[in-house]
C-alpha cells in the first residue's frame, strides 16, 4: 500500500443505511455502516470488550451496538453503552473502536492510508466525466492477486491482441507504437497506438507526435483507473484491495449517449456484462502471474510497450519510499 493517500475502496451503494457491514479491505477486517445522518462509518471489524466482531450486530439510535454484550458505540467509536453496568452506569474510555478516516465521494467509498491529519487532501478524480453517468450500476469482480497486478494489467497496452483476441483486442493489432505516456501529479495518461505488424519496428514514445486526442488510459494513484472507449463512453474501475492476495475490482460504464433513464441503464448494465468478460480473460492469464503482487526487482524485464507498467512501478516505488522517510510504513494500522 502506498503512505498518505486515498484509496477508494467500496461502492457506496454496498453500505445501506440500518445495518453494519463487514469487509475486509487493506489488509484489515473492518466494519462499514452510516450513523443516523447517513454518513459513512467505517471502524476495525473488533469489539474493544472481548474481541467479537461488529460487523454481525445491528445499529442501534445511531450508534453501533455489538451482538456479544450488547455495547454501543457511536461514530467517534466512543462506548455510548455498557448494558451490563446499567444505563447510568460507568462508561470507561479505553472501550474505544479504532475508526479509520473514511469519505464518499463519486459513489464510492475511500479510505485514508495514511497519518492521521488535522486536514486531508481532496478525493482523487477524474475531470473528464461532467455530464456522464453510471446509473448506479457497479459490476464487482474478485481476483486473487495483489491489487497491484490488476492495476499492472489495466495499464498493459501489448496483452489486448492475446488475451482478448475475440473482444477487445480483436483486429491483430499487435505492434506497439509508444505508446506516449505522461505522469504528472500522480496521473498517468497513456495513448494507444497499436497497429498490425506491417514490417516495420515499433516507433519509440519520443518519435510519436504529441498527441491531439483525449489519452486512452487515465490513471489516478493509488488505484482508479477509466477507459476512454469514444469521446462519450468509458469504463472506470477501482481496485479496491482486500489484502496482499486478493483485490475486488469494481467497474463502470460511464455514458454521455442515452439520456432516458430506462435505456441508459439497459445500456450501462450490458456493457458492465461484457466488461465483466474481458476481464474474465485477463484473469485467466493474471491468476498465474508469480509473486501475486506486483513490483520492481521481481525479475521480470520490460520491453517498451510497457512503458506504462513501468512508470507505474516507479513511481508507486517512489511514494512508497517517500513515505518510509517519513517514518511512514506501507500500512499504518495494527493488525486484527
Ligand atoms: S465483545 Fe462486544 S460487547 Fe462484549
Ligand atoms: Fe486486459
Amino acid at each position: 500500500m502506498i503512505p498518505n493517500m486515498w484509496y477508494a475502496v467500496a461502492d457506496s451503494d454496498e453500505i445501506k443505511p440500518g445495518k453494519p457491514y463487514g469487509l475486509r479491505r487493506m489488509g484489515d477486517d473492518l466494519v462499514f455502516w452510516r450513523d443516523q445522518q447517513g454518513k459513512i462509518v467505517v471502524m476495525l471489524d473488533r469489539c474493544p470488550h472481548r474481541s467479537a466482531k461488529l460487523s454481525p450486530g445491528k445499529i442501534v439510535d445511531g450508534n453501533i451496538q455489538c451482538g456479544f454484550h450488547g455495547f454501543q458505540y457511536n461514530a467517534e467509536g466512543d462506548v455510548q453503552l455498557i448494558p451490563a453496568n446499567g444505563r447510568s452506569g460507568p462508561k470507561p474510555k479505553a472501550f474505544k473502536c479504532r475508526k479509520l478516516e473514511a469519505r464518499e465521494a463519486h459513489g464510492f467509498i475511500w479510505l485514508w492510508n495514511g497519518e492521521d491529519r488535522d486536514e486531508y487532501p481532496p478525493i482523487p478524480w477524474f475531470d473528464n466525466l461532467d455530464g456522464f453517468s453510471y446509473h448506479n450500476s457497479t459490476s464487482q469482480t474478485h481476483w486473487e492477486v495483489d491489487y497491484t497486478r490488476a492495476v499492472e494489467a489495466q495499464l498493459d497496452v501489448s496483452h489486448l491482441p492475446f488475451v482478448h483476441e475475440n473482444t477487445i483486442g480483436r483486429g491483430n493489432q499487435t505492434l506497439v507504437n509508444g505508446p506516449y505516456t505522461t505522469l504528472e501529479d500522480n496521473v498517468i495518461r497513456v495513448w494507444l497506438s497499436n497497429q498490425p505488424d506491417e514490417g516495420l519496428p515499433a516507433l519509440k514514445p519520443s518519435q510519436l507526435p504529441p498527441p491531439e486526442v483525449p489519452q486512452s488510459i487515465y490513471f489516478i494513484f493509488p488505484n482508479v483507473w477509466q477507459l476512454r472507449l469514444t469521446d462519450k463512453m468509458c469504463i472506470v474501475s477501482i481496485n479496491a484491495p482486500i489484502d496482499d492476495e486478493n483485490v475486488i475490482t469494481y467497474s463502470r460504464t460511464y455514458q454521455n449517449i442515452l439520456r432516458v433513464p430506462g435505456l441508459s441503464r439497459l445500456f450501462v448494465s450490458a456493457s458492465n456484462r461484457f466488461n465483466q468478460y474481458a476481464l474474465s480473460e485477463d484473469y485467466r492469464v493474471t491468476k498465474t502471474q508469480l509473486p501475486k503482487k506486483a513490483d520492481l526487482d521481481i525479475g521480470e524485464r520490460f520491453i517498451p510497450g510497457d512503458r506504462p507498467i513501468a512508470l507505474y512501478l516507479q513511481h508507486r516505488r517512489k511514494l512508497i519510499l517517500e513515505g518510509q522517510g517519513n517514518g511512514l510504513p506501507e500500512h499504518n494500522r495494527e493488525s486484527v
